[in-house]
């Protein structure tokens, strides 16, 4: 087991990648915090990973909110005794129009979302990670936050800053013994792609647009989570890993 005795938080644990995520991580060993907006999703996580013996709680958390994620953190290190891992990976896409058309509300959400829930997930983990000697921050940025794409402003905006918020807390935490890495996912077999799923025409371009020309799992994603999370990502921080089947080179 990957994990023993750690244990880590995984926001959008509810659904897709972060489902995914939360029940690798307990399968190797850890107990896991799963925070969703979404009630009904967090309960079902919590129940895959109960069956299988796992040990989980699930704490209804929106990670736009500075308070809910410091109750997030606090219920979690009072209920598990400290923190080792920070998962921060909930997320939303937007409307697919051009920038003149995105209303703000719509770009102010998608950022506060996908963007300040990374600080804000940052900045309460680390001083709980500083207390446990250490431990490992993956943050989900995206595809599109490498490499544009039209009637995405947001979105890409948002997945950028958080390829640079993982690298500037890499180097400010490196000497407490944190590691701070992103993944960037391409095209994934998830909810949040249902409005590109149900594009008759852009579809089939969509789904083929990288060198394995398929779309990849949660697990896929769930996977190189695990890989930065554990000690055999030791001498890895700052870095963007691409779960992409060739998205970004393509
Ligand atoms: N699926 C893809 O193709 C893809 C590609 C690149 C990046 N991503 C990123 O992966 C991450 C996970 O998305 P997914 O693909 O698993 O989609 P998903 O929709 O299946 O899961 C996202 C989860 O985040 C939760 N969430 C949304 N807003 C929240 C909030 N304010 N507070 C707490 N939880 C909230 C949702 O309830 C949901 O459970 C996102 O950051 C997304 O941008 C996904």
């Amino acid at each position: 087991m990957r994990l023993i005795n750690r244990v880590a938080i995984v926001t959008g644990g509810g659904s897709g990648i972060g489902r995914s995520t939360a029940i690798r991580f307990a399968n190797e060993g850890a107990k896991v915090t799963i925070a969703d907006i979404d009630s009904t999703g967090g309960e079902e996580t919590l129940g895959l990973i109960k069956e299988t013996g796992g040990e989980a709680i699930f704490i209804k958390t929106d990670v736009k909110d500075s308070n809910q994620i410091k109750e997030l953190i606090n219920i979690t290190t009072s209920t598990f005794g400290s923190l080792h891992i920070m998962v921060n990976n909930a997320g939303i896409g937007h409307s697919e129009v051009k920038s003149v058309d995105l209303p703000e509300e719509e770009w102010d959400r998608v950022m506060d979302i996908n963007l300040k829930s990374v600080f804000l997930g940052i900045k309460y983990a680390v001083p709980e990670l500083i207390k446990s000697g250490g431990g490992a921050i993956i943050n989900t940025s995206s595809l599109l936050g490498l490499k544009g794409k039209n009637y995405q402003a947001a979105y890409n905006a948002s997945k950028a800053g958080v390829v640079l918020l993982t690298q500037n807390a890499a180097l400010e935490y490196g000497k407490n013994k944190i590691r701070v890495n992103a993944i960037a996912p391409g095209v994934i077999d998830t909810k949040i792609i249902e409005g590109w799923r149900q594009d008759e025409r852009k579809w089939p371009i969509i789904s083929r647009a990288n060198a394995l020309r398929r779309i990849g799992t949660p697990d896929e994603v769930a996977n190189a989570i695990l890989f930065l999370a554990s000690d055999e990502a030791s001498f890895i921080t700052g870095a963007t890993l691409s779960v992409d089947g060739g998205g970004l080179t393509f």
